[in-house]
């Protein structure tokens, strides 16, 4: 083997045994930086089929819990404002077109961004476009956990 034909060798090992960490760095899986609650971390249904969504704590600091991976589909959780001591847990899919309803708590009402959509606390339509109300889910809470029923 000639000087040239070592070096070529020498050169395409080196290219070799880089591509794993170049293939690497292209397909690592990117970080969510926005899930930074802990009710975004699509906890396991328990038998019953409640879910642990967040704490007392968070909806008390937040006036609000929002979960976008809960099973049945995007939920907010917030106090009934007609009775602070009950809760509300509602599909946050407006259903107009799909876009996310906001917890509108000077308003009290939940918000669509995207055609101006009201709903009440209840889930029921306040102002459309949106013709039909928002799903409903069964919530309670137990100790510090609220938790959320998928089915
Ligand atoms: Fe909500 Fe249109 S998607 S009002």
């Amino acid at each position: 083997m000639d000087r040239r034909t070592f070096l070529s060798w020498v050169s395409v090992g080196a290219l070799a045994s880089s591509l794993p960490v170049a293939l690497a760095a292209c397909t690592s899986e990117k970080t969510d930086t926005t899930a930074t609650k802990p009710s975004d971390s699509a906890a396991p249904a328990r038998a019953d089929g409640f879910t642990v969504v967040g704490t007392v704590k968070d909806l008390d600091q937040a006036g609000f819990i929002q979960d976008k991976n809960f099973a049945a589909g995007p939920l907010l959780v917030i106090y009934d404002p007609t009775d602070k001591s009950k809760l509300v847990a509602v599909d946050s899919t407006c259903t107009h077109k799909g876009c996310t309803v906001d917890w509108k708590k000077d308003t009290k009402t939940l918000a669509c961004p995207c055609h101006g959509s009201q709903f009440k606390p209840d889930g029921s339509v306040a102002k459309g476009p949106a013709s039909k109300p928002l799903a409903n889910f069964t919530v309670k809470t137990e100790g510090d956990s609220v938790l959320v029923k998928s089915a």
